[in-house]
């Protein structure tokens, strides 16, 4: 036997059916806005010893592993270089005995200042934060980044006075 709907029933369980959906879609919406979504950035931060451990002169390549970075030492002070060629981001080498940095990609070199000086490299390297903890050690942050063409090299953090 089949079950006839009167209009009035039809249109009372689209009604509520309706009703229902918007109930659940509000209840989710809520449950979603408790959970908010939160990007968790790595530290960038790191420790990298004492000035001592450094000589005059040196470019320390100690940290470039894990850290992507280069620690410079020069008369008066630090600078810590991002390793990452300006053309298209690849790694550079420091080569001690031609006192520069090459990229292996496409051969932009770049003084040990970090200035580029051949290939398609556009701008200088980048350097990161170097700051001194209350302890005296040298703390380095790669997550701000220090641009020449931009005159940020002459702001504190991008050198070290020691
Ligand atoms: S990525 Fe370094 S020269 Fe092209």
């Amino acid at each position: 036997m089949a079950s006839v709907w009167s209009r009035r029933d039809f249109f009372g369980r689209l009604g509520w059916s309706g009703f229902g959906i918007v109930s659940l879609a509000t209840l989710l919406a809520g449950m979603r806005s408790s959970f908010p979504r939160v990007l968790f950035k790595p530290d960038t931060t790191f420790k990298a010893g004492i000035p001592d451990d450094f000589g005059i002169g040196e470019v320390s390549e100690k940290f470039k592993k894990d850290f992507r970075v280069w620690i410079v030492r020069d008369e008066k002070g630090f600078y810590a270089l991002y390793a990452k060629c300006t053309h298209l981001g690849c790694t550079p080498r420091w080569l001690t005995a031609e006192n520069k940095f090459k990229c292996p990609c496409h051969g932009s070199g770049f003084y040990r200042s970090g200035v580029n000086f051949e290939g398609p490299a556009p701008r200088p390297l980048e350097r990161v934060r170097i700051t001194l903890t209350e302890e005296g050690e040298l703390l380095v942050d790669v997550g701000v980044k220090y641009r020449s063409e931009r005159g940020d090299w002459g702001k504190p953090g991008s050198y070290l006075t020691v």
